[in-house]
């Protein structure tokens, strides 16, 4: 199907599931993202993130049922996020999107996530240090 969404491309909830299950991993081990997250279970930040981007490619609309317009740059304004914390965040992003094969996410699709994570990620950044 030429419409094919890029979220049905790339396998779906499963694989959105893999990534962001892998980078929590990361950040649950990461001494400077680690420390930014308000809550003790990493848990509902997981699923928030989950949501969020399987929206953003395509999947459902959960995130938005749930929790209106995302406004990413307004919610992440209560941390502060410096070119160190934005650069764990893409180590972390690039670690999981490593660990998805290259059945599942073939080189087009790995290089437009990595894109996008890294214009993402930048535009994220709320403070000069
Ligand atoms: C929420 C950190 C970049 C998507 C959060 C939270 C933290 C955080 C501490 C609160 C956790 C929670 O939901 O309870 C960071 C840092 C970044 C970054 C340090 C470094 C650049 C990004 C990027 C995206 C993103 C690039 C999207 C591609 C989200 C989403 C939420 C969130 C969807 C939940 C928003 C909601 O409340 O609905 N982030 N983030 N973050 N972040 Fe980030």
């Amino acid at each position: 199907d030429v419409q094919q969404s890029f979220y049905d491309a790339v396998g779906g909830a499963p694989t959105f599931r893999a990534l962001v299950a892998r980078f929590y991993e990361e950040v649950a081990r990461d001494e400077i993202l680690r420390p930014l997250y308000p809550e003790e279970d990493l848990g509902p930040a997981e699923r928030r993130m989950r949501m969020f981007l399987e929206q953003y490619w395509g999947g459902p609309h959960t995130y938005s049922d749930e929790r209106g317009h995302p406004r990413l740059r307004m919610r992440h304004q209560p941390f502060r996020i410096g070119p160190i914390e934005r650069d764990a965040w893409l180590r972390a992003m690039h670690t999981a999107i490593a660990s998805i094969d290259d059945d599942t996410l073939d080189a087009d699709h790995r290089r437009a996530l990595v894109d996008y994570m890294e214009m993402a990620a930048n535009s994220m950044v709320n403070s000069p240090i």
